[in-house]
């Protein structure tokens, strides 16, 4: 890894072994991105892809040999002089202009890699990662502007963001601040989006380039299950296993927008940010403000390669503290269990027996504290309700530590009820317009997080239920939408801040139980996935992927969370049948094959379940044990998607391709066909395996295939709907 400063050309070369990224300073002066792609030979100068041409329509700077903006690739471009396109950026000065010229002032180039205030990011050691800076400077809107790129060692990615600096002495306006803009020279792309709703998270939809614009947003103040801030753009003909592809991915869990802009000129441009829409932020003499992170992760190997650069960046790079790189505990929740309706003794049965069954962490979720008996009431009030928990937090952590398993519980911290302590004590400290309705979701109302006093006072009272008790693990759960965003505590102007100012207190809140506890396992929940996103790894290392426990429903799930975030990170559980969401009935031994592949534990009543169950979940259990670290830090590979076929297969290989892990499964029988073949991956041709009691090459496993057949006996059926199988393949 390097990054080259060409001073005659002025040009950045930023490469490692598979990518090369270059970045000149035009003849306007702004920067103009010249090649993003498979590495490449480094040259004093590449002026020679830049566009000079005057053509009718074509609006040319006639000081610098007809360079305009338009016909040429921008690497931060704003709006007004010579691009006619969609900008990264927009900055409104005192006099009223949003027009803005950033020229080239300066640049830095050093080792590893810095943090960015108060958001979360990829972060790397000086052996691991080369980062530029490179300041651009207006003096007429009197701002400056510094881009950030870093080049990882190990990974073909570069991580952007921006910050903008008021050098005036007059308060000026930001109304746009994307994280990064990545303009190519060919629109020849189909986008990849992982939209849904909630219970039907991330599933991949694909759309075809062309001029104009293409685009998914966030407005509801989380990141959103409706649209999640990532998408890649791939060739028409990449696969899983072949051709070239882009991944953006956005560590940040508040609104965004994504875009796909296809000029009349063939340049393809894609933004990634904050979404300007209800944005702005004032910026006064002297103050900065820093955009979050965008990811930019690019293969000439199929998306399968793809995926696993963001597995592993995001496993190594992201996650951080005690989970990093950690397999992650079997845990049991009670949340379909019980719901709101327990007492201890209840919860004391259900532990029990799970850990008879050899979990290692017990759950306890929604319903523990103030008045919350069901979800009209308590929000807010974060202290224990004696008629469920006698001795407190405290005495159930206790007797649960007592059997041997470790405890853990669930929050909302960001909620109000109406009907709460909290609320009739602080009626002021929700988001809402004055004079104004303020809609409910779920019945409860959202803190304004923005407040630094609100923040603080949440704080205050979920440190002393943790600190009183014996804790390893929090679900940090998140169920509405927000709405009517304003703050009652902020000046007029400054009300378009406040969507971002409640994702940085939400941010600021982790930060500050992180650092007093800092061996808690948080998971993030948002209604399920609806907050699954990089922003929110970085404090929380796994996130419950769904409501929908449906075993067949979740395999659609978790293989589309799978293109954007480790296995390790993607909350599964076993849950009861019929299933709670979709009625469905689906084997014991299917539900598990489908929840190995994340984080693993189990979402029901051990008690309840028929002892042949109970005792296949006991060798669930072991299984688990044995090979959750394969599992969730393996390499993986998506094999058969279960958006084209009837069937779903998918398959993880440990680093040193000694040993992997197959599943297989089926979501809809087909009557009369035959069993077929499954082709496997990223095994050593030359190797002999071991699987199900037979012995294969590498090679023949791979390109040949297995017969699915084979499987018949373990009661894997093509022609029998939701049979699957789970298969270890070792070397012999
Ligand atoms: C929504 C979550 O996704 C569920 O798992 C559960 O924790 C409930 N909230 C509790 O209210």
């Amino acid at each position: 890894m390097n990054i080259i400063w060409n001073k005659s050309s002025e040009q950045f070369h930023l490469y490692n072994d598979r990518i090369s990224y270059i970045i000149g300073v035009a003849p306007c002066g702004e920067l103009s991105n010249l090649y993003f792609g498979k590495r490449i030979h480094d040259r004093d100068d590449f002026t020679y892809v830049m566009f000079r041409m005057g053509m009718p329509n074509i609006v040319v700077d006639a000081d610098t040999e007809s360079y305009s903006m338009e016909l040429n690739r921008q690497e931060y471009p704003s709006f007004g002089t010579t691009d006619f396109g969609t900008q990264a950026f927009e900055v409104e000065t005192s006099n009223g202009s949003r027009i803005s010229s950033f020229v080239y002032k300066d640049h830095r180039i050093y080792k590893g890699k810095h943090g960015i205030t108060g958001l979360p990011a990829t972060y790397a050691e000086d052996d691991e990662a080369m980062t530029l800076e490179v300041d651009l400077e207006d003096e007429v809107a009197k701002m400056s502007i510094t881009l950030f790129y870093t080049v990882f060692e190990d990974y073909p990615v570069i991580a952007r963001h921006a910050s903008f600096t008021n050098t005036g002495s007059e308060r000026a306006k930001i109304t746009k601040a994307l994280s990064g803009c990545l303009d190519l020279p060919d629109p020849d792309y189909e986008w990849i989006q992982f939209s849904g709703a909630w219970a039907r998270e991330r599933i991949p939809k694909v759309r075809k380039l062309s001029d104009g614009i293409t685009s998914i947003e966030s407005k509801r103040g989380v990141s959103s299950a409706n649209q999640n801030p990532f998408v890649i753009v791939k060739r028409p003909n990449t696969d899983e296993f072949t051709g070239e592809a882009i991944g953006f991915s956005f560590v940040y869990s508040g609104n965004f927008i994504a875009m796909a802009e296809g000029n009349s000129y063939k340049r393809l441009r894609i933004l990634m940010g904050i979404n300007p829409d209800r944005f702005s932020w004032p910026l006064d003499a002297g103050q900065t403000f820093e955009t979050p992170e965008v990811v930019i992760a690019m293969t000439d190997r199929g998306l399968n390669d793809l995926s696993r650069t963001y597995h592993r960046l995001y496993n190594n790079n992201l996650i951080r503290g005690k989970w990093k790189n950690e397999p992650r505990p079997i845990l049991n929740n009670n949340w379909e269990a019980t719901f709101m309706n327990f007492t201890e003794e209840d919860i004391l049965k259900i532990a029990a027996k799970a850990k008879e069954a050899g979990v290692e962490l017990f759950v306890l979720d929604d319903g523990w504290f103030g008045d919350r008996n069901d979800d009209y009431a308590g929000l807010g009030d974060w202290k224990e309700n004696p008629e469920k928990l006698p001795q407190g937090m405290a005495g159930l952590s206790r007797k649960i530590n007592a059997m041997g398993l470790k405890f853990g519980f669930w929050i909302e911290p960001e909620m109000v009820n109406p009907d709460s302590n909290l609320y009739r004590r602080h009626p002021d400290w929700v988001l809402s317009v004055p004079g104004r309705k303020s809609s409910l979701g779920r019945h409860q109302l959202v803190l304004d997080f923005s407040r630094e006093e609100v923040v603080d006072h949440i704080y205050g009272m979920l440190h002393k239920v943790i600190s009183s008790s014996s804790i390893s693990y929090i679900k940090w759960d998140m169920n509405r939408s927000l709405t009517e965003v304003y703050s009652l505590e902020a000046a007029a102007e400054d009300q378009g801040t406040i969507y971002h100012r409640y994702v940085l207190g939400v941010y600021r809140l982790y930060s500050k139980l992180i650092e007093a506890f800092p061996d808690i396992l948080f998971e993030s929940c948002s209604s399920g996935g609806n907050r699954f996103d990089a922003g929110m790894l970085y404090f929380a290392p796994q996130a419950w992927c769904s409501d929908n426990t449906d075993a067949i429903d979740r395999i659609r799930i978790q293989y589309g969370s799978s293109y954007g975030y480790p296995i390790v990170s993607i909350g599964a559980h076993v849950s009861a049948v019929p299933n709670q969401q979709t009625g469905r009935t689906v084997s014991i031994s299917t539900r598990a094959n489908v929840a190995y592949f994340g984080t693993f534990g189990y979402e029901l009543d051990l008690n309840k379940l028929p002892e042949e169950d109970f005792l296949e979940v006991k060798k669930q259990i072991e299984f688990m044990k044995k090979y959750r670290r394969l599992i969730q830090f393996g390499d993986f590979y998506r094999l058969r998607s279960p958006f084209e076929t009837d069937q779903c297969a998918w398959m993880t290989v440990s680093p040193d391709r000694k040993q992997a892990i197959v599943g297989m499964y089926c979501l809809r029988s087909n009557v009369n066909t035959l069993p077929g073949f499954l082709k496997l991956a990223g095994l050593d041709e030359n190797t002999l395996y071991r699987m199900e009691g037979r012995e294969y090459y590498g090679d023949e496993l791979m390109n040949m295939g297995i017969t699915l057949d084979l499987f018949y006996k373990n009661g894997f059926t093509v022609s029998e709907d939701y049979s699957s199988f789970v298969a270890v393949i070792e070397a012999v």
